[in-house]
């Protein structure tokens, strides 16, 4: 191991957590504290579990997950390309805590590539890992969708209902195989009392 990699993965896991956690409960983050509990933590531990099935590096994984939506939760302005601020973020908290250069590429790729609409190529596991545990969440956590659809967007019964049943499928869309065995109980579920309110 070169003293470039030595770095103690338990003290960068608590930084990270830490500094996630504090943007998630900073009164400016105009997605609200609930983004914690309900969406970073399943997005992490979906995250982990599929990288446990599938070989995935973990540290990646669980570092990229905790950081992925960083950018946006400190500063709403950065929600549009989030996904660029939050990569960036993420590689300067980790070259600062000394963290392997090549896992910081592969923290950094997977966090630049998590959104479906965005075009940049998931040719690695752990892309392709952080893109299903993010849209998964979409769909486990219904609860906190419906807090964003009626909550924050403020919609009506039906048409809430429409725009949220819309945005669970694009979610189903974009989940590997093994995270849709996986979630399959709750977007049944969730579909079901969806579409009942479709009149
Ligand atoms: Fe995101
Ligand atoms: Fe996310």
């Amino acid at each position: 191991m070169s003293i470039e990699s030595k770095y103690s993965y338990k003290k960068i896991k608590e930084k990270v957590f830490k500094l996630a956690k504090n943007a998630c409960f900073n009164p400016a983050n105009e997605y609200t504290d609930t983004a914690w509990e309900h969406h970073v933590i399943p997005v992490t531990n979906f995250a982990l579990k599929l990288g446990k099935k599938l070989g995935g590096d973990l540290e990646v994984l669980e570092l990229a997950a905790l950081l992925h939506d960083y950018s946006a939760m400190l500063d709403i302005k950065n929600a549009k390309d989030h996904h660029i601020h939050s990569a960036r973020m993420a590689t300067d908290i980790l070259n600062s805590e000394g963290y392997d250069k090549k896992k910081i590429k592969k923290v950094e790729k997977a966090i630049l590539s998590h959104r479906g609409s965005v075009n940049v190529l998931k040719d690695d596991l752990e892309s392709k890992i952080l893109a299903s545990a993010d849209a998964m969440s979409h769909i486990s956590e219904l609860a906190d969708m419906f807090y964003l659809t009626y909550g924050v967007h403020k919609h009506k019964t039906e048409e809430g209902a429409e725009w949220l049943l819309a945005k669970l499928e694009r979610s189903w869309s974009k989940i590997m195989p093994e995270g849709k065995d996986e979630i399959i109980e709750d977007y049944k579920i969730a579909k079901k009392i969806l579409e009942k309110a479709i009149v």
